[in-house]
């Protein structure tokens, strides 16, 4: 009986149901738009005085601020042509050194000889990129390729696949032009694979709205964001290892709970600085990694796997 009745009325209720969520979310979003938008133009006509007419508008905060534009909706760019990415241009080239430099340096080295000042306590020593001996992947385009999207397992050598398929391009082309030997023959059928793959890959563009309202969603969806013991602030350890104290907080907020200080070694020396920490975590002694862990956590981990070549 109770089944029959949920039958007949289920799928109109239903209907109904999405209908009022869109109407809804839509409202919502108006709401928000407006409680943020409107008080920021009314608090900036207030902040301005009255310039002189003549004069060009100095650029302001507010929503001209891109942070500030109004929300947008995704989008996807059209996919680069790969054929431009597949041959070592002195632009592609040039982009690779800059990422190279950003990215890569601090455990390969000013020029790809494996000796960045993070190497020292790396094990495996991160490649020397200007010899052809040892490479476990391979320095054709196509390994070098993959190296970047997957990593290498076991290593400090972690996964890039966050750039944009395109600067991983430029990146292999740079990596490929530090070493100086024959890089011998591409293996046409995996050239073709990665020519279609990067084909494919179009840029997507995610929805984007004023960065203000996403800190207030932001906000109001979660609880305070997280800070750093208030002890760390006084570490001599904290200070030399943490450059910005909210993003580290967060790194330390999202930490595994059953993570032993070695992996967590590994995991904050792979992101930084993006994680808030500095790139001089690789000079830590297993040590002062435990130090460093406890003080942050505020607990004591076990060890784990030893931090690779790092202590005393
Ligand atoms: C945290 C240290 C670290 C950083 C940062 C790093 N690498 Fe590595 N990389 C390594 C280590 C360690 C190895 C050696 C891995 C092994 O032998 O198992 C390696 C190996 C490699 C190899 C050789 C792969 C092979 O076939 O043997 C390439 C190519 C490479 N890295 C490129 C890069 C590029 C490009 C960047 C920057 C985008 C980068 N690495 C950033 C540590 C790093």
């Amino acid at each position: 009986m109770k089944d029959e009745r949920k039958s007949t009325w289920g799928p109109e209720a239903e209907r109904l149901a999405s209908r009022y969520a869109l109407v809804a979310g839509s409202a919502v979003t108006f709401v928000l738009f407006g409680l943020i938008v409107t008080p920021a133009l009314l608090r900036e006509r207030r902040a301005r005085p009255a310039a002189p007419s003549d004069q060009p508008a100095a650029p302001t905060a507010g929503w001209l601020d891109q942070a500030e534009a109004p929300p947008s909706h995704g989008k996807d760019l059209p996919p680069i042509d790969p054929k431009t990415l597949m041959t070592a241009t002195p632009q592609l080239v040039g982009r690779g050194q800059t990422l190279f430099k950003q990215h890569c340096v601090s455990c390969h080295g000013d020029a790809g000889h494996g000796d960045g000042p993070a190497s020292a306590t790396l094990n495996p020593k991160p490649r020397n990129l200007t010899a052809p001996d040892n490479w476990k992947n391979g320095y054709r385009v196509t390994n070098i390729f993959t190296t970047l999207a997957t990593g290498i397992k076991g290593s400090g050598m972690a996964s890039f696949n966050y750039l944009p398929p395109a600067d991983r391009m430029a990146l292999v082309h740079y990596v490929r032009s530090l070493g100086g030997f024959d890089h011998g023959p591409e293996d046409p059928k995996a050239l073709a694979a990665l020519t279609s793959s990067l084909a494919s890959q179009g840029v997507h563009i995610p929805n984007r709205i004023p960065v203000s309202m996403a800190i207030r969603k932001m906000v109001a969806e979660q609880a305070p964001a997280p800070t750093l013991p208030a002890t760390a602030a006084s570490n001599e350890l904290v200070r030399r290892t943490v450059v910005d104290p909210s993003t580290a907080a967060r790194t330390v907020a999202a930490t595994d709970a059953h993570a032993d200080v070695a992996s967590l070694a590994r995991a904050w020396t792979a992101g930084a600085p993006q994680n808030g920490f500095s790139t001089a975590l690789v000079g830590l002694s297993a040590d002062e990694w435990h130090t460093l862990v406890s003080v942050l956590l505020g607990e004591d981990r076990p060890m784990g796997r030893a931090v690779d070549g790092g202590g005393p």
